[in-house]
């Protein structure tokens, strides 16, 4: 018997795929860390029974369009707005993601940059490799406090929830916007519903981790930066399109904010010359929320039981559409 073709659109580690091979005929992208050129995945899907993709693969429509034989669409990551879900619904394409498995580690990664952020870790380390600390001094590196402060938490998933637990252990008042009330949340960690302009205004921390739509992209504007308090930090880790990067930079540099912590930006990846790395009062990460190694290999166990599902007749677990 002939069987389904999955491709896989990174190299990933050998022994998580292993097992699958028994069930599916598996080929994968030569390399890990350069993504798949678009030649290679027009011909790869085109005869594919499933496709296990990345976050940086872009899923369009005149993509799917040449789908012969595509059933499901794994996508590595909880997002999925790398793929155009109308074209995959019109053709019946399953699309799966990576939510729950990678939760507990993206808060933990947000609220890291939060931190360092706030008291300044990735500046002073680099302040010592660089040969310049001759003298302790009572203000030397000193950065802002956490504790007690008021986070505001704008998208109040399963990611947001467990930020506003962490945020609760340092004694923080928590704040949060969301599409819904998260009412559950409002009694079990005690947070706050508040509207958008309202936790923008009283936030000390602003942490975005919405997910980007049409209704989220550039949410993040001048406007919104111009309600922030001035000594306030703005922290992204879901997509950097919900935020109008050029808005960000001014409001920095005019001081209308006191910093960011970046985990995303709106074109990834950025280079050395990317204007925000040139502010000391910004934290900028290479898109490393969900990034541990035990994370990881769930998500990609969670993407392949997910396909295993849908190619034998069955939905998938972790379902998008
Ligand atoms: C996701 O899963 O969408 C995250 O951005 C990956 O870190």
């Amino acid at each position: 018997m002939v069987k389904p073709y999955l491709y896989v659109t990174r190299k990933l580690p050998e022994e998580i795929i292993r097992p699958f091979r028994r069930q599916f005929d598996i080929q994968m992208w030569l390399y890990e860390e350069k993504p798949i050129n678009r030649e290679a995945l027009e011909r790869e899907t085109k005869h594919a029974d499933a496709i296990l993709t990345m976050l940086s693969d872009q899923i369009d429509r005149s993509l799917l369009e040449q789908a012969e034989n595509l059933k499901i669409i794994a996508n590595l990551a909880v997002g999925y707005d790398n793929i155009d879900l109308s074209a995959a619904k019109d053709r019946g394409i399953t699309v799966s993601n990576t939510p729950d498995v990678l939760t507990e580690t993206t808060a933990d990664l947000t609220f890291a940059l939060l931190m360092a952020t706030a008291r300044r870790i990735v500046e002073a380390a680099r302040f010592i490799e660089q040969g310049s600390w001759n003298n302790w001094a009572p203000f030397l590196m000193a950065g802002k406090d956490v504790h007690h402060k008021t986070l505001g938490i704008v998208g109040m998933g399963r990611i947001g929830e467990a930020l506003a637990r962490r945020a609760r252990g340092f004694s923080m008042d928590v704040l949060y916007h969301n599409r819904s009330r998260h009412l559950q949340a409002e009694e079990s960690l005690g947070v706050h519903y508040a509207e958008f302009e309202s936790l923008l205004e009283q936030a000390d921390y602003v942490v975005c981790l919405a997910p980007l739509t049409e209704e989220t992209k550039h949410m993040f504007d001048k406007e919104a930066f111009s309600r922030m308090k001035k000594s306030a930090f703005f922290i992204n880790a879901s997509r950097g399109k919900n935020v109008d990067e050029k808005a960000l930079y001014h409001a920095l540099i005019n001081e209308e904010i006191a910093g960011a912590g970046l985990d995303v930006f709106e074109d990834e990846p950025i280079d050395s010359s990317h204007p925000l790395l040139a502010l000391q009062q910004v934290t900028c990460l290479p898109h490393i929320g969900s990034a541990t190694i035990e994370t990881r290999n769930r998500m990609i166990e969670l993407c392949l039981e997910n396909i295993a599902l849908v190619l034998s007749g069955k939905k998938a677990k972790t379902l998008v559409i």
